[in-house]
């Protein structure tokens, strides 16, 4: 039995800082708000002539760093994304031709906060099938180009930054299991109002905003969180003892600690980034990964559990053993 396994991860989050003070001076919000309500204190923020694939170069060459593999190895690009660089083609190529990384398959996922755990479980798919030798998986997003910075319900949240994982094949357990699920009635909840069929040319990018019922996105994100946590486990006859740490998208740290309220986890299981980061979608969950890495928090041989939710909605789970 062939499975895919994390051989290294990597992050790149944008210099710039913008802390709440910051915000302060541009929109009618206070530090307070921003932290009681989100918990975030800070967000990164890339510069006007950075591109999403810039961010996913960088947080790529850690990871392969990390793995000890070369260009060369990559045979597979999958990239989570809402922010590519542009329509097409599709960002996986633009980092492919960025870093010289030979021909090989490389396509984006659109799937809001849930991309990366998309991406992820795509590429074990081709790993498991004997197609991939080497895949280079990455969730990123420079959301902060998408806000209208005088909507202070929207502005607040958001954060820029990259991750990514390098996959390989292993007769050892790795990915355990990936749950996806999608429901397109939710659409109206959370969504941006431009797209190449939709109003390009009447409303520029630079017109429009994130359009959220923040209150609604805030319930189903917390129901649907523990309910793709508990699909997980019960997929593998596993209860929340055997998880050593919970990797969930990084919304709003009310979300967070409502989502383990629900499965009646500990906080200390839940790696946290959402008050550095900010909400930065398809990056959060490989980033947050990345920082329990880094920090000796996550060691071989653990078993984690990824959980994501995002605009659609989408939904979906990676179980995995480190
Ligand atoms: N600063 C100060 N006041 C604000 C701000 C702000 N930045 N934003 C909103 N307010 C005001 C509102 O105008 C409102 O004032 P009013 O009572 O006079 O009308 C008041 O604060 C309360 O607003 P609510 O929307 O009820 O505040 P709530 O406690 O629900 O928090 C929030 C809002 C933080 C957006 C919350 O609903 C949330 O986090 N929802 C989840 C949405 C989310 O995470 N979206 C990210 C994308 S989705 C995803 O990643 C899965």
């Amino acid at each position: 039995m062939i499975y895919s396994q994390i051989v290294g991860t990597g992050r790149y989050l944008p210099e710039r800082i913008m802390t709440n003070a910051d915000l302060e001076k541009i929109v009618d919000t206070t530090d307070e708000w921003i932290r009681t309500r989100t918990g975030i204190e800070q967000r990164h923020v890339a510069e006007d002539d950075q591109k999403t694939s810039d961010l996913c170069v960088e947080a790529a060459k850690v990871a392969m760093e990390e793995a000890g593999v070369t260009v060369e190895d990559i045979d597979l690009i999958v990239v989570g994304t809402t922010s590519p660089d542009l329509i097409f083609p599709n960002i996986a190529t633009i980092i492919q031709h960025k870093m010289g990384i030979p021909a090989c398959a490389a396509f984006s996922i659109e799937a809001a906060c849930t991309g990366f755990v998309y991406a992820l479980s795509t590429a074990d798919k081709f790993i498991r099938a004997g197609d991939t030798k080497c895949a280079l998986v990455i969730g990123a997003e420079i959301i902060t180009k998408l806000i209208d910075w005088g909507d202070r319900s929207t502005c607040v949240l958001f954060g820029d930054g990259a991750g990514a994982v390098i996959l390989k094949p292993s007769e050892e357990q790795g990915i355990v299991s990936t749950h996806l699920g999608a429901d397109g009635q939710y659409k109206d909840l959370l969504y941006y109002p431009v797209g190449v069929s939709n109003n390009l040319a009447a409303a520029g990018v630079g017109d429009s905003r994130i359009i959220m019922s923040g209150n609604d996105v805030f319930k189903v994100a917390v129901k649907t969180l523990s309910s793709v946590a508990k699909e997980a486990l019960d997929a593998n006859n596993l209860s929340l003892d055997d998880v050593d740490w919970i990797i969930p998208h990084q919304a709003n740290l009310r979300i967070l600690q409502a989502m383990a309220k629900r499965l009646k986890v500990s906080m200390d299981k839940v790696i946290q980034t959402v008050q550095i980061h900010g909400n930065t979608s398809a990056a959060s969950v490989p980033m947050a990964l990345d920082v329990g890495i880094r920090d000796g928090r996550i060691k071989r041989g653990q078993t984690l559990l990824l959980v994501a939710f995002g605009g659609g909605f989408t939904w979906g789970s990676v179980l995995l053993r480190y």
